[in-house]
């Protein structure tokens, strides 16, 4: 079948659209799962219509390529946990700047022995290749921290941003060099510095900036992705990568402005430096217990109470132990709410997942800027598994790594019951000053166990 040209963009049109729409039915939990329908297939249109591309002709290496990647992905994919998504995120990107630097190399000599060879051909090769260099060994890094392969702590050290900026000079001018005179010893220079560039980028960030580090390399997968699709002439994977490049810079932007941060401020690293002298002033502190039991009776006789999921939620698989704790709180009159930081828990959105899993109702799912207001008036608030994102040093401890990030002012409410196993500190790694305080109770173990006692005690009331 000889198909024309136009056939190919508008079928590639179509396919972006549906993306458009996936991107648009992600925006809200009610819509995720349509959203994520209209990508997938958007995605599967698109592999189906390249099939029948002139330029495709040998189908054993296509078939070959996919069904190893489904045999590592599907696995990789069913076995993966919700709270290990960040690192798996991290590795993804870091396959999508090898291939674009993959394609780079291979597309700059198949036209080195065709001929045709040209100044802009050449600007795109050695673009592509030096975004996907950074993407790849950035995200090897990321992936290295999440998984706690590497230490969490920024690594820092003296004359890093004169070197940066050197490093990135040197890829400019070399590019440009490269893109005049198409001398392959640039190319392989230039390359060769981005990925010595990735790897310094990404080691001065600190642990609590992981997630905006994940999604900028998001954002520069998908910029590495339209520079090959500019280099493949493929209009697909330029408005794929344009689509991916665009949305991983606002998710960075809007996490930046969660965290009261400067994406610069990101970028330069050294966040989380403090964490020792912080942790070592906790330990003269003391705090109280509490049990299910007293807990129980403060809820059931409360008339609001404000729910704050947090990582620990997530690790313990409680959200439907917390759900069944809200129909009981519920059923006897307690106005239940739930307080989302944007950054709780590993990955953007994963309370809401969580929470939406469990099917609790999306009007008593309220964002930061929404919630603060009530906790001053909240009876009694619990804390599951949730540290940094309720730590109060965020407003008054200039010296703690934390200082300037909004947090859920959990603090302000007249009692505060706090589920973890131990007295172990949040992802920053920065003890927590909430625990100390005089309103402030410690349920000590499992957060599906403990959530399931208090549902217990409150049965059997
Ligand atoms: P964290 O500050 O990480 O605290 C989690 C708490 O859960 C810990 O205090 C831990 O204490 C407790 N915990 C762990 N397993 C538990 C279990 N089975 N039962 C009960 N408690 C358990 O969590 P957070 O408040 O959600 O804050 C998120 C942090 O992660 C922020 O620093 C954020 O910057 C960072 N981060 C976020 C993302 C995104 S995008 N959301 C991605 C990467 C990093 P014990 O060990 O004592 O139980």
């Amino acid at each position: 079948m000889n198909l024309s040209h136009d056939f190919f963009a508008f079928a590639y049109l179509v396919a972006s659209i549906m993306f458009i729409f996936g991107l648009k039915g992600l925006s809200h939990p009610k819509t995720a799962l349509r959203g994520n329908r209209f990508s997938m297939l958007g995605m599967g249109f698109a592999i189906v219509v390249t099939l029948f591309h002139p330029n495709v002709s040998n189908y054993g290496i296509i078939v070959g390529g996919l069904a190893a990647g489904a045999v590592i992905g599907v696995p990789l994919a069913m076995r993966i946990k919700m709270t290990a998504m960040p690192q798996l995120v991290a590795a993804l990107h870091s396959f999508v700047g090898l291939a674009a630097v993959l394609v780079a190399s291979g597309t700059y000599l198949m036209h080195v022995q065709d001929g045709h060879i040209n100044a802009v051909l050449l600007t795109e090769l050695v673009a592509g290749s030096a975004i996907g260099a950074v993407t790849f060994t950035g995200s090897l890094i990321a992936f290295g921290k999440l998984q706690a392969i590497l230490g969490s702590a920024p690594l820092i050290f003296k004359g890093q941003h004169a070197l940066n900026a050197l490093l990135i000079g040197a890829i400019v001018v070399l590019s440009a060099l490269f893109a005049y005179d198409h001398n392959v010893t640039l190319f392989v220079a230039v390359t060769a510095i981005a990925l010595l560039l990735g790897f310094l980028l990404v080691l001065p960030i600190g642990g609590s900036d992981m997630p905006v580090v994940v999604s900028m390399l998001n954002s520069y997968s998908g910029w590495a992705a339209s520079a090959t699709g500019f280099t493949l002439n493929n209009q697909l994977l330029i408005a794929t990568g344009a689509l991916v490049g665009s949305s991983g810079a606002i998710l960075s932007y809007i996490m930046c402005k969660a965290m009261n941060r400067s994406l610069m401020n990101v970028i330069l690293g050294g966040f989380g430096t403090t964490v020792e002298a912080a942790a070592a002033d906790a330990a003269q502190k003391s705090c109280r217990s509490a049990s299910t039991e007293d807990a129980a009776f403060m809820f059931e006789n409360a008339s609001s109470v404000i729910v704050v999921p947090g990582y620990g939620m997530a690790v313990a698989q409680a959200q439907h132990a917390v759900k069944e704790l809200y129909e009981q709180l519920h059923s006897r009159g307690v106005e239940v709410k739930f307080a989302i930081h944007p950054v709780a828990g590993r990955m953007p959105g994963h309370m809401n997942v969580l929470l939406a899993e469990s099917e609790i109702p999306y009007d008593s799912v309220l964002e930061l800027e929404e919630i603060n207001p009530d906790f001053a008036r909240a009876d009694a608030v619990l804390v599951i598994g949730a540290n940094d994102v309720v730590n109060p040093a965020a407003r008054t401890n200039k010296a703690s790594p934390l200082y300037g990030m909004p947090i859920l002012e959990a603090y302000k409410s007249k009692m505060v019951y706090v589920i973890k196993r131990s007295m172990n500190p949040g992802y920053s790694g920065v003890e927590n000053d909430l625990f100390y305080l005089d309103n402030c109770s410690l349920i000590f173990g499992d957060a599906k166990k403990v959530c399931e006692g208090l549902v217990n005690c409150l049965k059997a009331n």
